[in-house]
C-alpha cells in the first residue's frame, strides 16, 4: 500500500497532508526516514512512526448507516450550534460523515471510520446513485418532469440530467422519485427551485446498491458486509 493513503488510513490526515508530512521528513519505516512519496508500506510487517510515534491502522474499520433526521447538521460541530448527528450515535471510535444532506433533508447517510471507503463512495468516478423521494406542493405536470430529465438550467448553467419517476398525488402534495449520480450542492432542492416548486420534505433513500429500508428516523444500524461490498467491488 502507498504510504500516503497507509497515513491517511490510520486517521492521521488527508491523502494530500500526508504527503507533507512525509516530504517533511517526519515519517519513518522500521527506523528509517523516508521522504520519497512513492514507497509503499507492507502494513502487516513494517513498523511505521510519524515523529518518532509509532501508527497503525485501526484494526477494526466501523461501517454505519443512518436514518439523518431533518434538523440535524451534518458536521462534527455545528458553528451555529445545532444538534449535528453525531448526537444521535454512540461509538467508542472517532466517526464521520460520508457526503453529507442538507440540515431539512432526511435520509440515508453513511458514518465511518474508513477513509479509503468514504473517498470511494463519493468519488465522482464511481457514478454511484443517489435515490431521493421529494414531497413537493401542489401536484406537478409531465412537461415539468421532463425538464427536471433533461436537466434544468440554474444560473445559466444546465444541471446534470436526472432519472425522475412520477409517485402520485394526495391532493395536496405530489412525490417525485429523483435519481442522480453526481453530487452538485443543494442539487436536487435546486432543480425543483428552477421550475418554481416548493420542496416540504427530501429524502435520501437509496445509494448505490445500499436502501434506507425500515431504519427509523435518528438511528443507525451496522452496514451489511454485501453492502460494503457493493461498493468496495466497484474499484
Ligand atoms: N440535494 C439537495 O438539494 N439536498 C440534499 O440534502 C441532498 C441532495
Amino acid at each position: 500500500m502507498r504510504l500516503n493513503k497507509f497515513l491517511s488510513g490510520c486517521g492521521l490526515a488527508s491523502r494530500r497532508k500526508c504527503e507533507d508530512i512525509i516530504k517533511a521528513g517526519r515519517v519513518t519505516i522500521n527506523g528509517k526516514v523516508v521522504e520519497n512519496l512513492a514507497t509503499d508500506v507492507d502494513e502487516k510487517k513494517d513498523k511505521v512512526a510519524v515523529d518518532g510515534n509509532l501508527i497503525a491502522l485501526p484494526n477494526q474499520f466501523v461501517y454505519l448507516k443512518m436514518n439523518k433526521p431533518k434538523g440535524y447538521a451534518c458536521t462534527a460541530s455545528d458553528e451555529r450550534g445545532r444538534k449535528t448527528i453525531f448526537d444521535l450515535v454512540q461509538s467508542d471510535v472517532r466517526l464521520f460523515n460520508v457526503g453529507r444532506l442538507d440540515y431539512e433533508t432526511e435520509g440515508l447517510i453513511f458514518l465511518t471510520n474508513d477513509g479509503e471507503f468514504a473517498n470511494l463512495v463519493t468519488h465522482p468516478k464511481y457514478h454511484f446513485e443517489k435515490e431521493y423521494v421529494a414531497t413537493i406542493e401542489g401536484d406537478i405536470k409531465e412537461s415539468e418532469l421532463a425538464v427536471l430529465r433533461k436537466g434544468v438550467v440554474v444560473d445559466g448553467v444546465r444541471m446534470p440530467t436526472a432519472k425522475v419517476k412520477y409517485m402520485g398525488y394526495d391532493g395536496t402534495f405530489a412525490k417525485v422519485s429523483v435519481v442522480i449520480d453526481e453530487g452538485q450542492n443543494h442539487q436536487v432542492r435546486r432543480m425543483f427551485d428552477a421550475i418554481g416548486k416548493t420542496i416540504k420534505l427530501l429524502k435520501r433513500v437509496r445509494i448505490g446498491g445500499v436502501h434506507l429500508g425500515g431504519l427509523y428516523r435518528g438511528k443507525t444500524k451496522p452496514m451489511t458486509q454485501d453492502e460494503i461490498d457493493f461498493f468496495k467491488g466497484a474499484k
